[in-house]
């Protein structure tokens, strides 16, 4: 495993086939100012941009995955700051990397932290987590797409009450309401995480970024245009040397060796 590469508000590193994000503000909670953003994009479009690697994991401490947007960044600004800053622009950056990400949340996921969660495919959380979209209390409302993704996530009752009260729920309602893809003890989040992405990470890439694009389709398309795309991709990977290998090595009753391509 390679040393952890430190930034300013970020560290990361590289395991395997699997890059790791670590959010690394702990005098805010991991809050997202613009540092955050600029960083973590850069780092995930980088890990995207390489073919070795096949998973990303974004993680924060045991504390606080994001305690959301950074406020105290935030106060002083004007609406037509945030317009025409296009405040949270950046983060779709993130959102939009074909490689999957796998959110490892321990602590505090709120506001902005919980739309970063929902940005990422698969969402781990420690029986520590707790998730909200408290921007209500603030005068204000998500403006990370939580909106949107909550209501995708867990269905229109669930996400209007999280947002319009601003409750915040633990890791196992999380789990039950549908925002979360799994619960573990605290202790094996990294473990389980690095567990995961390992096992994603060794499938193959065409098939990986073709998969995580159909899906992102189903969030996004009507059901006939989703369909057309997953036509179009599931022909595309006939195309692949993994998909050669894939079908070989289960009629030889062996092991694939993926070569990514
Ligand atoms: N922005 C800036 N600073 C933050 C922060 C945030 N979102 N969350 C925590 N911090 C800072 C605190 O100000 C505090 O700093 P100081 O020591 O300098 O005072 C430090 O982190 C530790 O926090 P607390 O002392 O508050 O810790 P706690 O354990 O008592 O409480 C908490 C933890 C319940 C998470 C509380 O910090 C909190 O409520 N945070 C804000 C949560 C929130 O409202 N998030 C939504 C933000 S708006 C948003 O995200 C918009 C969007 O849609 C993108």
């Amino acid at each position: 495993m390679d040393e952890d590469r430190r930034n300013t508000t970020i560290r990361t590193r590289v395991d395997g086939r699997v890059g790791w994000i670590t959010l690394d503000r702990p005098e805010a909670l991991n809050a997202l100012n613009s540092e955050v953003a600029r960083e973590v994009v850069a780092a995930a479009l980088a890990f995207d941009a390489d073919e070795g690697i096949g998973a990303i994991v974004i993680t924060g401490s045991d504390r606080a995955f994001a305690a959301g947007a950074d406020i105290k960044a935030m106060e002083g600004l004007t609406g037509r700051d945030v317009a025409v800053g296009n405040h949270f622009h950046a983060w779709q950056s993130f959102a939009d990397v074909r490689t999957p990400v796998i959110a490892a949340v321990a602590g505090y996921a709120l506001g902005g932290g919980c739309e970063l969660a929902m940005m990422c495919d698969v969402i781990l959380a420690a029986d520590t987590a707790r998730f909200g979209q408290p921007e209500i209390t603030l005068g204000v409302i998500p403006g990370m797409g939580g909106t949107q993704r909550l209501v995708r996530a867990v269905g229109y009752f669930k996400a209007a009450e999280l947002v319009l009260s601003g409750r915040i729920v633990e890791a196992d309602e999380a789990e039950r309401i549908g925002l979360v893809s799994r619960v573990v003890p605290a202790e094996a989040l990294h473990e389980e995480a690095a567990a995961l992405a390992a096992a994603i990470a060794s499938k193959p890439l065409p098939a990986l970024y073709a998969a995580k694009a159909a899906l992102d389709a189903a969030l996004e398309a009507p059901l006939a245009e989703g369909l057309r795309l997953e036509k179009h991709l599931f022909a595309s990977l006939f195309d692949t040397a993994d998909q050669k290998e894939g079908m070989a090595a289960f009629r030889e009753k062996r092991e694939p060796r993926f070569t990514h391509r």
